[in-house]
């Protein structure tokens, strides 16, 4: 194994990127975890539902894959869900093993539902803390495990590097203190885009750069338009857009319309646990038609005991509004939640670039098809950033061993356009407004010729500048946009009123390359 092979970068530290490190190093590997913010700042520590797997003896890998396919709506990359809902268990027993305290019922893994799972197979921890309880543990044991972690480190663009592995340029967020990675691979964690749109349940960190970026260098991204939007995030004026998780519709959570109807029983036979997309489209219906902001969601049949022991985050959350959930109803409308497609692997986390990886929400396994369903992202990071980690761990024989080297520049040369809130702002207006949960043709255009016309202007044009936020937010609006564009059907997560049916001449993938400079 060359020296650069066995020193992989890993940029982002949610549940893959922290999964990914510790796997390399206990297979003699030196990772460095490189991540823009804190260590602990990801959109795995705001997953609340939970993670799938088939461990529940009703249940079985071939009946979670069934369900994963079914909710894909005839995209999902069968072998990617074979190998997820297969590996899926053990990669359950590592977390257990390195410490994640699973809720348990008489001393057994306590399941619970998610909309269209047939069978109880959410493993949660402290309640709805699930993510929070996975990325302190994984966290713990990288901080313990004496793993290189370097915070404030943005990744500003990749290259192919000469000798197998990729040149990578980081800063600190002001575009500050350049250093360049020379050829080593680099595992691509830094989770998803939902934050680029306005209504969005996701951290301010998850801004899809990496597609940006790998986009850029010439890899292959795809499956951009399918965008997965939440139901039920808290909708008050000027609160957070909190997720309500759907754990709680799970439970017997249900929703009312402003005349107290419960509307989803009119809409789909499995009514509240009908698929995301649907209850969000019907949600979105109801808002239109009431002319309110927002639908409500009732718990109150759970109970007070039930509702704090089992949803302590979300209970709490709403005490602090002044709404107690087993006497109130809580209103709700969707938001952006996650990004399905992305940059495009193969079943070992290979992009289509030599050296480069991707695990997580960033990668485009093929595993959600259409449409993910709930619970099924965090435990993909595990079962890919497995295969990501055992692929690096692989000997690569013949391959010359370059020099270990970090190089800082100086005077840097600047970010295009950084600094430009206002662009991004209209960016995040654009997505939610025009490339949202109902699209059109006419809406699309509008929105990628303007995502377009920011991205010529910020994009860096002198030899060394870096791309800034507004470049990638741009970049990766106009890889949505197109992709929503391109898919002329309604099919899963994408969903255009003026192409309301899926059509079999699409059950194929919109995959989108750089076109190369003329020379
Ligand atoms: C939720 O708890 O409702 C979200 C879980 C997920 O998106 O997988």
């Amino acid at each position: 194994m060359t020296r650069a092979a066995g020193r992989p970068l890993i940029v982002g530290s949610g549940i893959a990127g922290l999964y990914v490190a510790l796997r390399c190093r206990d297979l003699g590997l030196r990772p460095t975890v490189l991540t823009k913010g804190r260590l602990e700042e990801s959109n795995t520590r705001y997953a609340q539902g939970g993670i799938a797997a088939a461990i529940g003896s009703d249940d079985s890998p071939a009946l979670h894959l069934a369900d994963t396919v079914r909710a894909g709506a005839g995209l999902v990359n069968r072998a990617a869900a074979r190998v997820l809902t297969q590996e899926a268990p053990a990669r359950i027993a590592d977390l257990v093993r390195l410490g994640v305290p699973f809720d348990t019922v008489e001393g057994r893994i306590a399941l619970a539902r998610e909309a269209a799972h047939s069978r109880d197979r959410l493993l949660h921890a402290g309640g709805d803390a699930t993510g929070l309880s996975i990325e302190e543990t994984l966290k713990r044991r990288v901080l313990e495990g004496g793993i290189d972690v370097r915070e404030r480190r943005v990744l500003r663009s990749i290259r192919l590097g000469g000798k197998g592995g990729v040149q990578a340029t980081f800063s600190d967020p002001a575009g500050r203190g350049v250093e360049v990675e020379e050829d080593r691979p680099l595992v691509l964690a830094t989770g998803g885009a939902g934050s680029l749109f306005l209504q969005s349940s996701n951290p301010s960190v998850a801004t899809g750069e990496g597609v940006a970026i790998a986009f850029r260098a010439g890899a292959e991204v795809g499956d951009l338009e399918f965008v997965q939007f939440h139901p039920t995030a808290f909708a008050r004026e000027g609160a957070p857009r909190f997720l309500i998780t759907e754990a709680l519709r799970g439970e017997g959570a249900v929703l009312r319309n402003e005349a107290g109807e419960r509307f989803m029983l009119g809409v789909h036979p499995d009514a509240e646990l009908a698929p995301r997309d649907v209850v969000a489209r019907a949600i979105t219906g109801e808002i239109a038609r009431s002319g309110q902001s927002h639908v409500y969601l009732d718990a109150t049949r759970l109970g007070r005991d039930r509702l704090f022991a089992r949803f302590p985050s979300v209970s709490n959350f709403l005490l602090t509004f002044d709404l107690d959930p087993s006497r109130d109803l809580v209103p709700v409308a969707p938001v952006a939640h996650y990004m399905i497609g992305g940059v495009v692997t193969d079943l070992e986390g290979r992009t289509t670039l030599r050296g480069l990886y991707a695990a997580g929400e960033v990668a485009a396994t093929g595993v959600h098809g259409a449409n993910r369903l709930g619970s099924n992202s965090l435990i993909e990071g595990l079962v890919f950033g497995e295969r990501v980690a055992r692929q690096l761990a692989r000997p690569t024989p013949g391959a010359p061993a370059p020099a270990e080297r970090l190089l800082r520049i100086a005077p840097v040369p600047g970010l295009g356009r950084e600094g430009e809130p206002r662009l991004v702002e209209e960016i995040r207006t654009l997505l939610w407004e025009e490339v949202g949960i109902v699209r059109t043709g006419p809406e699309l255009s509008r929105a990628l010729a303007r995502f377009e016309e920011i991205a010529r202007e910020a994009e860096p044009t002198r030899e060394g500048q870096l791309a800034g936020p507004t470049a990638n937010a741009a970049l990766t609006a106009t890889l949505i946009a197109r992709a929503a564009l391109e898919r002329k059907e309604s099919r899963g997560a994408h969903y255009r009123s003026d192409h309301p049916r899926p059509l079999a001449a699409w059950r194929r993938h919109v995959h989108l390359r750089r076109r190369e400079r003329a020379a």
